[in-house]
């Protein structure tokens, strides 16, 4: 019989008490804890993140949505340590990242954590292969096996016929592949994108989720914002943002 015909057949409390078994065997990556973040001071202050909690587990492909303002942006920014929280905790690997230095935040930056943004964000004068390369310079790679590693993630994503092209030279989904592309580079612990794919049209749009699909399922832990439903619905989990806060976490 199916695994999941028989968990069917079992009562609800022990179908409950294996589902925490089961979250309790799974590592976090990250985990915010009352976290707030303020923008400004006195009456112009705002209040981007109010007690924010929100708990990454290894393997997780977990879309944040909620509507603009939410929050989203500025937790993501915490996650991927380039903002700090007001105050509350955030600890990546176990790691309480308030308590680092500038350099310590960038060294955890380079080797944890990999970025999709909007707008792509690639060094416009330099080429594909080197903006892939980039991160493992950082990161002191040896050159050789900088060029090789970065060319192996650039026919994965399916733009080996393009690594010599500056980016202005790609389109914007070719664009956001090599962005990913960077992105993984490091073998990151945490890949956070904020609306990957808000700047694509439908079919690069396809192409890059399943990009994220793959990704997924080599066990990459992935936190992606967007607005749009058929996006959140490829994830596994969706977080649901209102005035700085979770309201909702479902499964797909
Ligand atoms: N650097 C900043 N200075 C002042 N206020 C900011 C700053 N960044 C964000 N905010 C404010 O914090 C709140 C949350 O912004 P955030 O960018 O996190 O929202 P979001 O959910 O990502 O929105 P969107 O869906 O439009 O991207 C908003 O009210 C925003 O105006
Ligand atoms: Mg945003």
């Amino acid at each position: 019989m199916e695994l999941h015909c028989f968990k069917k057949l079992l009562p609800l409390q022990v179908r409950t008490q294996l589902a925490n078994q089961f979250k309790s065997l799974r590592k976090t990556v990250a985990c915010l804890t009352n976290v707030n973040k303020f923008y400004g001071e006195g009456s112009v202050q705002v209040k981007a993140l109010d007690n924010l909690n929100l708990e990454v587990f290894q393997g997780d492909y977990l879309a944040v949505m909620g509507a603009s303002g939410s929050g989203k942006s500025t937790a993501m920014n915490i996650l991927g340590c380039l903002d700090r929280p007001t105050n509350g905790t955030y600890k990546l690997n176990g790691t309480a990242v308030e308590k680092l230095d500038d350099d310590m935040l960038a060294d955890i930056r380079n080797k944890e954590l990999g970025f999709v943004f909007q707008q792509f964000h690639l060094l416009q004068e330099i080429s594909a292969l080197e903006n892939v390369m980039l991160p493992m310079i950082y990161a002191c790679v040896p050159s050789i096996e900088r060029e090789n590693r970065a060319k192996e993630a650039l026919n994965k994503v399916g733009l080996g016929n393009r690594m010599t092209n500056l980016p202005n030279q790609l389109s914007g989904g070719q664009q956001q592949r090599v962005a990913i592309a960077r992105a993984i580079i490091n073998q990151p612990s945490l890949l956070l994108a904020d609306e990957p794919t808000g700047a694509l049209d439908s079919k690069t749009t396809e192409d890059v989720l399943n990009l994220f699909d793959q990704l997924h399922h080599q066990g990459i832990t992935i936190v992606l914002v967007t607005h749009e439903d058929n996006v959140a619905q490829r994830a596994k989990k969706i977080a649901r943002f209102r005035d700085g806060k979770v309201v909702e976490i479902s499964q797909n």
